[in-house]
């Protein structure tokens, strides 16, 4: 990852990093980065890895790598709660992890600046000597909904830009996650954002300060109303809510912004096109017959997500470099 993270930034994009639980979804994205020449990167939380087992979402990625191998891709851990996790990840093959010590290892307790430098630094070294890319955070993300996070409001542990250029020194991470307002989940902001709600002035703050640090925005899904129409039209249940508008994304990419993280928009595109299956073809029961457009509507998401990052045309500027070629580099350093 620390490769594809340089490169965004010579380049001046982001690239967006997208959860994944199944095959479908690894699919979804592999055909949307296909068609948008986009190198991509494939995050899978603790929650994933235990859903799918750990073997099975390994053995689909190097499926993807033998289907798509024009596609620099990575395999990232996201939200690693401790330094076993990563290492777990790391042993079974994962390109990149999440070490994230702005919580304690239960995933939901904000933890002390002291603690998540020990717990990353550990990781970085592990990491870095076998050529995994390491991303820590720093400030914590609101939101619980969906089972990692301190269950607090977007603005109650935002980072502090002082903190955040000591954290980058003190553990030699790639790429560092900021608190500036969002949350994980559908329900971020209870009207469209504002500067109150949405710190991107924070943002443009942290990157003055570490200019030459590739920052990861989580939380990042806009959440879009045609998405939470399509759901609520066809029996769903979805309250009035707010994402990080595409805008803020993009003026976060020019501030320094490298990796933005996008779940939940793709969880809404899934249910909505199954939902809309279920109600206008009730008589149907082949899983293909609603798979196959769940599969559809995210790749939709997800290339219209690279084409406004900018990733899209840049799958074929590089070629990937060998972990063991990265392991030497960091060694040098
Ligand atoms: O960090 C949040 C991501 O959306 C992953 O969610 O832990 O439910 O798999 P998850
Ligand atoms: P969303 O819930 O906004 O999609 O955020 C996902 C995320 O940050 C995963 O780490
Ligand atoms: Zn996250």
């Amino acid at each position: 990852m620390r490769q594809v993270l340089d490169e965004a930034a010579k380049g001046g994009y982001g690239v967006g990093a997208f959860n994944v639980n199944n095959m479908e979804q690894i699919q979804a994205i592999m055909e949307a980065a296909r068609e948008t020449k986009s190198p991509v990167i494939v995050q899978a939380s603790r929650g994933a890895r235990a859903y799918s087992n750990d073997h099975f979402l390994y053995h689909l990625m190097l499926a993807a790598t033998e289907v798509y191998p024009e596609i620099p891709t990575v395999l990232h851990l996201d939200h690693g709660n401790s330094v076993e996790t990563c290492k777990s990840a790391i042993e079974m093959g994962f390109t990149s992890v999440m070490m994230d010590g702005s919580l304690l290892a239960d995933g939901k307790t904000p933890s002390d600046f002291d603690y998540n430098v020990k717990v990353t630094r550990e990781v970085v070294e592990m990491a870095h000597a076998k050529g995994v890319t390491v991303e820590g955070e720093i400030g914590c993300l609101g939101g619980i909904e969906d089972g990692h996070g301190a269950g607090l409001d977007g603005l109650s542990h935002l980072t502090d830009p002082q903190q955040a250029v000591e954290f980058v020194a003190a553990s030699g991470l790639d790429a560092l996650a900021i608190a500036i307002g969002t949350s994980h989940g559908a329900y971020k902001f209870s009207s469209a954002p504002t500067g109150e709600t949405l710190k991107m002035s924070r943002l443009i703050e942290i990157h003055k300060r570490l200019p030459n640090t590739h920052l990861v925005m989580h939380g990042s899904s806009s959440v879009p109303k045609d998405l939470q129409d399509v759901i609520n039209q066809y029996g769903g249940k979805l309250k009035p809510t707010w994402g990080v508008p595409v805008e803020e994304i993009q003026l976060g990419i020019k501030n320094g912004v490298r990796k933005i993280n996008v779940d939940t928009d793709n969880r809404l595109a899934i249910t909505g096109a199954i939902r809309k299956v279920f109600a206008e073809t009730p008589e149907k029961f082949d899983p293909r017959d609603y798979m196959k457009p769940a599969r559809d509507a995210m790749k939709k998401v997800v290339a219209l997500r690279m084409t406004q990052f900018g990733q899209a045309g840049h799958a074929g500027d590089y070629t990937a470099i060998p972990l063991a070629e990265m392991a030497k580099r960091y060694a040098a350093k």
